[in-house]
Order: C-alpha cells, then structure tokens, then sequence
C-alpha cells in the first residue's frame, strides 16, 4: 500500500486507474483505525478495484472545546492495518495541503435542514466541517463509491444529502455499525475511558436495546424514552440527547412511520459517546 501526502501526487496516481475503468472507492477517516473502519475498507475492496483511504483529523469539523488536539494519532499501527484489509492508496494529508489557507478558509458546504437538532444541536457548525471536508475529499479522489459507517448515522444523511444536492456521481455506500462482545460501538474515542467507564459503557447500548424492545411492545415512544433517559443517568451517563425519529430522514416520527431509529449521544467521563438502533414500527 502507497501512503500519499500531496494532492499532486494523489491525482497523479489516480489518473492511470481511472483511465484504465478502474472503479475507485473512498473511505474516509481521521485515523486511529479499529475494527469499524475496517470493516469499511472490506466493504470497498469488496465493491471496487482500487480502494483509497483516507486520514485526516479535520480541524474543521471540532468546536473550540473539543478534542481536536487530543485526538489519538497511530499512522504507523493505521497503514499496518490498512494494508492487511486490502486498502490500496492511502491519503493522509497535513491541514496544511488541505487547507493552504488555513481551516478558517471561506468556503463552507453546509446542509441545512438534517444537519440541525441532535449531534447538530450539540456541536454547533461539526456538520458544517463534515461536509466541507467530504466535499473536498470527493472532488480530490473523484470515486465511483465511497463507504461510511452507521454508527455515525445522522453524518451518513449529511453525506447522502449533499451528494443528491451536489450531483456527486458517488454511489453512497451505509456499513453496519462493528461492536465490542459487550455491544459497546467500536470508537476511536473509547480509548479516553478509565477500566471502570469502559465497563459502564455497554450501558449505552443495552438501554437503546430495552428502548427498542419497550416500542416495540408497545409503550408510547414518549414513555419510553423518558424511562431511557432515567436509565442512562442510573447507568452512569449525561445523556445529551435520546430520540426516536424517522429513519431515512430524521424528521420527527409520526402515524405513518414504519422505519424509525433511536439515536443518542451520552457522556461518560471524558468521551461523548453515540450509537443508534433502528425500529420498525407497525
Ligand atoms: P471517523 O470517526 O474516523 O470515522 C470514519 C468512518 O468510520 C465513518 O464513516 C464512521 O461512521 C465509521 N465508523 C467509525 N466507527 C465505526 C463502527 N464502530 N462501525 C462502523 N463504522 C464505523 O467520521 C469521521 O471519521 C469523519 O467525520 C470523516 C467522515 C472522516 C470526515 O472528517
């Protein structure tokens, strides 16, 4: 696998694939890869001919107290990995190349509507960041496809919004979410947690278990969701947010619903942590 730092150099070796037909895939990362990236990368080699990552811990996409400096570097142990998962060409640009400018450069690529309320409510402008960065990443690579995960479920409707609004010729591709045995969704942030937070973490997902089941046996959503939050603050948690909406786009569930989502974002000691469970309702 070829590591790439240089815009010039990542055109140039996409030029000869693309002219031969290749079908090109995207992966797109801030790096620390686990498991849940990897998976992404099987997804891509699975669907394409050359699989190209990329890594870049986007300065835009952090608000001012965020973890942007923070935020666990690994490249060697990331290309180790990327390489046995089949990745081909990885990207991993300074902020520099990316934004020669600075991350305050003037242009934005912002999805109003999806991008409001939830982790959008939380993180003021993080959606902003999301698609400026994956809208640049699209027009460097230019792929046939490219992989994201579910477990960041309202930033894969960003990014299947913009690409409908954009006309991006992207086939956009949702990887189901990968779980430690306890059911904890894999993240790079996980590694913030002490021994005793990482044993409470499963919490966030066996609540969003029991809240699935209470709807589905049939106790009012509002019911429900409250007795969730109770839990989640039992089970050691600030809970940000916990809502039930419509799974394909977010909107506020109603009578006619069939496929809805829980989606919630919690504290734990010094990681927010997300997951999301879908729900079909009847
Ligand atoms: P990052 O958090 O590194 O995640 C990169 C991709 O891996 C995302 O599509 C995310 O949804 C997916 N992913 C992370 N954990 C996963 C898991 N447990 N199971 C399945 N997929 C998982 O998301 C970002 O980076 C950035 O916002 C990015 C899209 C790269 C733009 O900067």
């Amino acid at each position: 696998m070829n590591t790439l730092h240089h815009i010039q150099a990542l055109r140039e070796a996409l030029a000869g694939p693309r002219r031969a037909g290749q079908r090109i895939a995207l992966v797109p990362t801030m790096g620390n890869l686990h498991a849940g990236h990897l998976a992404l990368v099987a997804e891509a080699r699975a669907r394409a001919d050359l699989v190209v990552a990329t890594i870049f811990v986007n300065p835009l996409q952090f608000g001012p107290d965020e973890d942007l400096d923070a935020y666990p570097r690994s490249l060697a142990e990331d290309q180790a990995g990327l390489a046995e998962a089949g990745c081909d060409l990885l990207f991993a640009p300074s902020t520099r190349e990316l934004y020669p400018d600075g991350p305050d450069m003037q242009t934005r690529v912002r999805v109003a509507g999806i991008s409001e309320g939830l982790c959008g409510g939380s993180r003021p402008g993080h959606f902003d960041g999301v698609a400026t960065v994956v809208s640049l990443l699209f027009n460097l690579v230019q792929p046939d496809l490219a992989c994201f995960g579910e477990k960041d479920y309202q930033q894969l409707a960003v990014i299947r919004q913009l690409t409908l609004d954009l006309h991006f010729p992207i086939e956009i591709v949702g990887v189901p979410i990968v779980r430690a045995e306890d059911g904890l969704a894999l993240s790079s942030r996980n590694g913030y947690l002490s021994d005793e937070e990482r044993a409470r973490a499963p919490g966030l997902h066996l609540t969003l278990c029991e809240l699935r089941d209470a709807i589905v046996a049939g106790t009012p959503a509002a019911d429900a969701l409250a007795i969730a939050n109770e839990r989640l603050v039992s089970r050691g948690f600030v809970p940000d947010y916990l809502a039930l909406r419509r799974a394909d786009d977010l909107g506020e569930i109603d009578a006619d619903t069939r496929e809805a989502v829980i989606l919630a974002a919690a504290q734990l000691g010094p990681a927010r942590l997300i997951d999301n469970l879908t729900v079909s309702l009847s």
